[in-house]
């Protein structure tokens, strides 16, 4: 500041330079983490970190380059860094500890990140089995997931459903609503349906953040999956003024209602 208003800036000192990109690597990654992402590189999976594109609840998420492994199909990968100090830590039990895929798991702080980790992957695999619109997990390690962008050749990523323009909102609710119910019949609940967590891709909805998708046979399954599926109608009713009963809508998920709620 003072060396604008003099109208000459010193050039910063390498030591300075180097001391706050130290300190960012300190924030950013431990050197635990860097061991885990050094194997992302090991596996082909990525061949360069490009730059964090967001900051979600419990995570930080960087594009890279995709690696030899899969660069023949993809361009870029998006990595989830999950928190290990993130204040939604305590809820992650929660998802975790009703869910008898989880039995007898660790509860370290540590390593109930790297239990979520995988159980996103995991989510991810049965909503890729399913046919549901979602990213397709590539490696999990540690606290990191590695996982396909959704988003353009350019690297920008596609847009949350609350920031996107939709031209046929009845069409993308249809879609999200047939996904549950596939994601229901493979046995799961995301758990965390918003307008965030939908990313709209050439049109088409684009489900994420599985972390805390649990299994139908946990104990507030039902619940969740009511939560989802109002949270989903409220917003469409809302912004669109499009009405579906979450009773009706309830029902076409998990099965029992044979009509279609739109
Ligand atoms: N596969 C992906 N492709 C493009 N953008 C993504 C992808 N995954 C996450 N994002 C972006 O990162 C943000 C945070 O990711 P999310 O999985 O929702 O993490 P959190 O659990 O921290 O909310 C998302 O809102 C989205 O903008
Ligand atoms: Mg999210």
């Amino acid at each position: 500041m003072v060396a604008r208003r003099l109208g000459r800036r010193k050039a910063p000192l390498r030591e300075d330079f180097m001391l706050k990109e130290q300190k960012k690597v300190d924030e950013g990654f431990d050197t635990k983490t860097m061991i885990y992402l050094g194997k992302f590189f090991n596996k082909g999976i990525i061949s360069r970190l490009e730059f964090r594109t967001a900051t979600g609840k419990e995570s930080d998420i960087y594009i890279a380059t995709a690696g030899p492994a899969i660069a023949n199909k993809y361009k870029f990968v998006m990595l989830k860094f999950f928190r290990i100090e993130t204040s939604l830590f305590v809820n992650m039990t929660d998802y975790i500890l009703g869910d008898p895929r989880f039995n007898g798991i660790t509860s370290s702080k540590a390593g109930i990140i790297n239990v979520w980790c995988r159980k996103e992957y995991g989510n991810l695999l049965i909503a890729e089995k399913c046919g549901v619109k979602a990213p397709k997990p590539f490696m999990s390690n540690g606290s990191i997931l590695a996982m396909e962008f959704i988003g353009d050749k350019n690297g920008v990523p596609a847009p949350p459903l609350c920031k996107a323009a939709v031209r046929d909102p009845k069409a993308v609710l249809d879609s999200v609503l047939a996904d549950m119910k596939k994601l229901y019949a493979a046995q799961l609940v995301h758990a965390d349906i918003s307008e965030y967590n939908i990313l709209m891709h050439k049109g088409k909805p684009y489900l994420i953040d599985f972390g805390q998708a649990v299994s139908i046979k946990h104990p507030n399954a039902e619940e969740f999956l009511r939560r989802d599926t109002s949270n989903l109608l409220q917003y469409f009713s809302k912004r669109y003024g499009i009405k579906i009963g979450v009773e009706e809508a309830v029902n076409f998920i998990t099965g029992s209602g044979s009509v279609s709620p739109s």
